[in-house]
């Protein structure tokens, strides 16, 4: 391997637990570097030592930091950045507000995470509105030529792509569906909850209007963050499902009330504070290794577990598209993927389950109940590779 821009002794050396324990549950929640760590630990011992308010008080420039370092990360501007406490619920805030009526179409694919396709499909139970499955190609990615077909047909008014599924290493062309939603005028909502952290995602690039990611992910911040992206000019129109006093405010003659103009309209009052300093030096800890070099090594490491596994007998490759990223998904014939994790884990191997009910549309038809989910981050190793490897042949 020879993509070694990242410092991996000192992400290591940052990282005190891959002393002892082979981590590839990455897209499960990775371990937080120990800048991170010590931003949460040091806001709670400012919350004991001062109280929560005035902690946050304190801490107003840092937390504030929060909205340019994530503006910084996916390419936009800090006011179209919500802090939500999880991928779903930020999601949730973009979609329900999103005023869907009868005949309205939903295209999805087949990637989409079950949280997702179950609220569009309360929505379309609700309002009429129809969801769509646009079929995958022979890559096993969403066929972007079926889509600009159904999009050219009419009456469209999202589509929700997840860019990388939480069962398997594809990633989604999201940049080639932009293009089709750019040029027709469609709502682009994508759940980048597996790939932000992980290589570079750029909402321009991308022409999404919408993005969704959390933080204890590839980004490796504190479990119980993530964030919500709207463009600028989507915002005003947009109303989010739920409001309150710190997304709005009662009108003058308290008849009615003022939605706030920039994305923490999406936002509540109460937070995790200590959560949103960590989430903070995890984009920054991420922003300073470069997104482009953490996806060429984490890419680069998959492929090298790929190869590993493909050589053990009666194991099989679950991962689908033509791009595929640190998520390696696999299965041997005689092990269910639950034992297969036990049995790694006894080893300090961290793996993880995925089930068909994460992700019915592909998995359901693919008619795989579950997979055992490896996924790699930079600080991880060719040695632990090999040795994982080692662990899945001697089962
Ligand atoms: C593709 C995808 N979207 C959304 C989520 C939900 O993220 P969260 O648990 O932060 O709500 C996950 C979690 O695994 C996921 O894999």
């Amino acid at each position: 391997m020879h993509t070694l821009a990242i410092d991996v002794a000192k992400a290591r050396a940052d990282t005190p637990a891959t002393a002892r324990l082979v981590h590839l549950n990455n897209a499960g929640a990775s371990l937080m570097p120990d800048p991170v760590y010590r931003a949460v630990v040091e806001h709670l011992q400012l919350e004991r030592a001062i109280g929560g308010y005035e902690a946050a008080a304190e801490a107003e420039p840092l937390l504030e930091d929060l909205y340019d370092a994530l503006a910084g990360l996916v390419g936009g501007h800090r006011d179209e950045i919500a802090f939500v406490e999880n991928a779903t619920r930020a999601w949730d805030m973009a979609f329900y507000a999103i005023p869907f009526a009868a005949g309205d179409r939903i295209l999805t694919a087949e990637a989409e995470y079950a949280s997702n396709y179950i609220a569009l499909r309360q929505v379309a139970n609700r309002t009429g509105a129809q969801v769509e499955v646009i079929p995958s190609d022979n890559l096993g990615q969403i066929d972007v030529t079926a889509l600009e077909r159904a999009v050219r047909q009419g009456g469209v008014k999202l589509v929700s792509l997840t860019h990388v599924p939480t069962q398997g290493g594809l990633v989604n062309p999201a940049a080639a569906v932009g293009r089709i939603t750019r040029a027709h005028g469609v709502l682009f909502l994508l759940d980048a909850c597996q790939s932000v952290g992980q290589m570079p995602v750029d909402v321009s690039a991308i022409g999404c209007d919408m993005l969704s990611a959390t933080g204890r992910k590839f980004l490796r911040g504190p479990r119980g963050t993530g964030f919500l992206w709207v463009r600028r000019d989507l915002i005003a129109h947009l109303e989010p499902p739920f409001l309150d006093l710190h997304a709005a405010e009662i009108s003058a003659d308290r008849t009615g009330y003022r939605i706030r103009g920039d994305a923490r309209r999406f936002e509540n009052w109460e937070s995790f504070v200590a959560g949103r300093a960590g989430l903070r030096a995890a984009v920054r800890y991420a922003l300073s290794l470069g997104l482009a070099p953490i996806r060429d090594r984490v890419y680069a490491l998959g492929r090298e577990l790929r190869q590993g596994l493909s050589a053990i007998p009666g194991v099989a490759l679950h991962d689908l598209g033509a791009e595929q990223c640190g998520i390696v998904t696999f299965t041997r014939a005689g092990f269910a993927p639950d034992l297969i994790q036990s049995r790694l884990g006894a080893d300090g191997i961290n793996v993880s389950v995925s089930r068909a009910r994460y992700a019915e549309l592909d998995l359901g038809k693919r008619k795989l109940e579950a997979v055992v989910p490896a996924s790699v981050h930079y600080f991880n190793t060719s040695e632990e590779i090999a040795r994982t490897c080692d662990a899945v042949r001697r089962l």
